[in-house]
């Protein structure tokens, strides 16, 4: 008895049918995972060019993945990008994507009110049993929530860069979040092959809460003249055992994404000085020298193979 009525409970929440808004960086890779796990997914772009971008993003990446498996095995790699892509269907409309979906995840642009023009739309289309999910790194997930009549069935699912290869996934609550739900994004995120990990609705949930004041707080020291960048970089290898150094990890990160995260923390949080942004990311970002990216942050990079892939 105790197992039928735990497999009626998990069946009324068996995520099945995905969809995934905006197909960039992270939307494609959360859609790629949901697929390769045998999801039906829906992605949807704003227009037919994004999402062919994003299709064609999404089947190199499975043949990688396919290559890694069936080595040379031409038809195995072939049928399982086959298979996976067959299970990816693009929309440029978000109201009919959601009209069967019994999980959406959201990964569109970091900005709070073209999300909350989102969920409310999506509320309105979507079916009861539809759960809803933001992607964000840096907004709240319950100000994000906030515009949907849902919050039992709403949370954070934030996914790392590139999605198919990092392990993690934080799972984030917010107080109107049903166990159910809670039951059912863990077990979905365990399903697409992430380690979940849980916690509140507090800013850069446990990754960038921990990791963006560490890197602000490396680049105060070379402000200061404490150290030099190489030294901090060796001193954090050798001394704590990190695999990157934090000037390093920064310039990859890239300096526009975490100035703005800590602007956004700053302007929230005004007396925490750990959130304070700091002056020569704000001119590397003025001068567009992003890190990794561009070429150039607080190390110049003239790497040719780097340029070639991206
Ligand atoms: P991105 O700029 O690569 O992709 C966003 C995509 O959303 C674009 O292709 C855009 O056309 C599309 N889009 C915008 N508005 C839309 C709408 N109304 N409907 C459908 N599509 C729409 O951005 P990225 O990096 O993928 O970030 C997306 C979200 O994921 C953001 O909330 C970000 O904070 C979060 N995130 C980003 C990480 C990263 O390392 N880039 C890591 C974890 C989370």
């Amino acid at each position: 008895l105790v197992k039928r009525a735990f497999s009626s409970t998990s069946c009324r929440h068996t995520i099945k049918n995905v969809t995934v808004i905006g197909g960039g960086l992270m939307g494609s890779g959360i859609a790629q995972i949901a697929a390769q796990s045998g999801n039906q997914v829906t992605l949807v772009e704003v227009n037919p060019e994004l999402l062919k971008k994003a299709e064609t993003s999404i089947v190199t990446n499975l043949s990688r993945v396919a290559k890694k498996v069936y080595k040379d095995d031409t038809a195995a790699i072939q049928k399982y990008v086959e298979e996976a892509k067959s299970r990816i269907q693009g929309s440029t409309n978000p109201s009919t994507a959601v009209s069967d979906a019994d999980l959406v995840v959201e990964a569109i642009v970091e900005n709070l009110e073209v999300k909350h023009k989102l969920f409310k739309a999506l509320d309105e289309a979507a079916p009861a049993k539809t759960l809803f999910a933001s992607n964000t790194s840096s907004l709240s997930i319950g100000e994000i929530a906030s515009v949907v009549n849902r919050k039992d069935r709403f949370g954070g699912l934030h996914f790392f860069n590139p999605v198919p290869v990092m392990k993690l996934l934080e799972i984030v609550k917010i107080p109107e979040q049903s166990e159910e739900t809670y039951q059912a994004f863990l077990a979905w995120g365990k399903s697409v092959g992430k380690t979940c990990v849980t916690c509140k609705d507090t800013p850069g949930f446990i990754v960038n809460r921990l990791l963006v004041p560490y890197l602000a707080e490396a680049i105060r020291m070379l402000e200061r003249g404490d150290a030099s960048p190489r030294d901090i970089d060796t001193a954090m290898k050798l001394g704590a055992g990190h695999p990157m150094g934090p000037v390093e990890l920064a310039d990859y990160v890239g300096h526009d994404t975490t100035n703005s995260i800590l602007e956004g923390w700053h302007k929230k949080y005004p007396d925490n000085p750990l959130f304070v942004p700091c002056d020569s990311t704000k001119e590397l970002v003025r001068q567009k020298k992003l890190g990794v990216k561009t070429g150039e942050g607080y190390y110049k990079y003239n790497n040719l193979k780097y340029w070639l892939e991206n």
